[in-house]
């Protein structure tokens, strides 16, 4: 933790968007109700809206998305303020110092598209609005590597690093934090936990809707840029990586940074991309739209523990369900005493993190009976009361007040973004082809290619 001072306003520019209805005001009520949030909450839009109709759609927010708590709700509604105005003029900044009234110490939340960045923060620098303030910057963080490192030299201009908070709403899940703590909780998993034992790992991200309205985002993005640069490789460095000293407040991020340098260059052409059949019919898709909403991909670690142990990363709209899930495949036992055991085995380790949270160890059993054959069991604790969100602490809320209390632990850092887009890079620069797939599938059926030598998909 940190003895900073609390941001003593919290100032959210697209409060009228599509992330402030879905995970915003509900963490802002679930702060409210925890006594974590007291100060100003200063929204920020271009839409033309009254105070009235945004408490409004804070409302049916909280209503639709977890439940409206009507002591927290109105305590909340007391806190919510509205200015509204284009963002490249100076009147808006000039009102909403006027509008956070005492405070000194804002927190800025930028949910807004990357193009308006600059402005915003150029802005703020000029109307004297960013002394001790914080910053926190939805993904994507950037395009790719050069314009990362353009928007991270923006943003220096106007803030240090301590006050630059780049939100991974995953790095704040219950579900996230689980694999580390069970990681490093338990000595029985870490002599298994490398190369010698581990045969592949797959970690899937498959979400059943498509694009639920946010077209023109999805095009500006697609699937790699949306989820795999940061969510999946997040998880990707919490799975793999080493034991973080407790005595070095930036050793998490230090492990985390490590291990997505090591990663190998991509071989682009083992990956494989995928859209959804009626991708381009949603609105703000144009008609020939390139743009993958699957991807699935090999990745390796280069590391004295995983080197050429295969990490099988896939992600997709439109999937036959929704979930998470990180599996970790350890080797087979020698076919010798059992002679039924051809690989896969049915030995792993599984994380599901969404919807449910479940940690579960696959291995094999007895089947009852004369023969001495045998049968997959699984043995499986499962959370889900919370949905991921144990003691009802949701990631956007974690997250939010980890922020206003300036504690960056849980936010990615610039050297892991970097390194992030240098492993996808070369994928969104080489042109691949785009295979459709019907919704309600698992993708595109090349994607079968890639694991078929360890038993395919899990
Ligand atoms: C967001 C992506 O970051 O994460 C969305 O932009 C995706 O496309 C969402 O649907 C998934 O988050 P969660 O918490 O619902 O798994």
């Amino acid at each position: 933790m940190t003895d900073r001072p609390r941001s003593d306003a919290l100032v959210f520019f697209g409060i009228t968007g599509n992330l402030a209805y879905r995970k915003i005001f509900p963490a802002l009520q679930a702060l409210v109700r925890r006594h974590d949030l007291n100060v100003p909450v200063v929204g920020v839009a271009r839409s033309p809206m009254t105070l009235d109709q945004l408490v409004d759609r804070a409302r049916a927010s909280v209503t639709e998305h977890g439940g409206l708590d009507e002591a927290a709700f109105t305590k909340l509604a007391s806190l919510l303020r509205y200015v509204t105005g284009d963002y490249a003029d100076p009147g808006l900044y000039d009102r909403l110092r006027t509008t956070r009234g005492e405070a000194e110490r804002p927190l800025f939340y930028l949910a807004i598209p990357p193009s308006a960045f600059s402005v915003i923060i150029e802005n703020l620098s000029g109307a004297s609005c960013t002394a001790q303030a914080r910053v926190v910057v939805e993904k994507p963080f950037g395009r790719d590597l050069t314009s990362a490192r353009a928007l991270n030299a923006t943003l220096h201009r106007a803030f240090p690093e301590e006050s630059i908070f780049r939100i991974d709403h995953y790095l704040g899940k219950e579900a996230v934090q689980n694999i580390l703590y069970f990681r490093f909780a338990n000595a029985f998993l870490e002599p298994i936990w490398n190369r010698l034992y581990v045969e592949s790992m797959q970690i899937t991200m498959a979400e059943s809707v498509g694009v639920t309205g946010r077209g023109s985002f999805y095009e500006e993005t697609g699937v790699i840029r949306d989820v795999i640069q940061n969510h999946l490789l997040q998880i990707v460095s919490y799975v793999a990586m080493e034991a973080p000293s407790p005595i070095w407040t930036e050793a998490m991020r230090d492990e985390q940074a490590k291990v997505l340098r090591t990663v190998r260059p991509l071989s682009v052409d083992r990956i494989v991309l995928g859209q959804y059949r009626r991708y381009r019919d949603e609105p703000g898709v144009t008609r020939d739209s390139q743009v993958p909403t699957y991807a699935a991909l090999p990745l390796f670690v280069d590391s004295w523990r995983w080197h050429d142990v295969p990490f099988y990363v896939r992600a997709g709209k439109c999937l036959k369900t929704t979930c998470t899930e990180v599996r970790v495949d350890l080797k087979h036992a020698p076919a010798v005493v059992f002679h039924e055991l051809a690989p896969p085995n049915g030995n792993y380790v599984r994380f599901r993190l969404s919807p449910q949270v479940v940690i579960a160890i696959g291995a094999r059993a007895k089947r009852p009976g004369e023969g001495m054959s045998g049968e997959p069991v699984e043995l499986s604790v499962v959370d889900s009361p919370g949905l991921g969100t144990s003691e009802g602490m949701g990631a956007y809320e974690r997250l939010i007040g980890d922020a206003m209390a300036g504690d960056a632990t849980l936010f990615a850092r610039q050297d892991g973004v970097e390194a992030a887009w240098a492993i996808v890079d070369p994928v969104l620069r080489a042109p691949r082809p785009l295979h459709e797939y019907e919704c309600g599938s698992w993708g595109p059926a090349q994607a079968d290619s890639l694991v078929a030598d360890v038993g395919g998909w899990a």
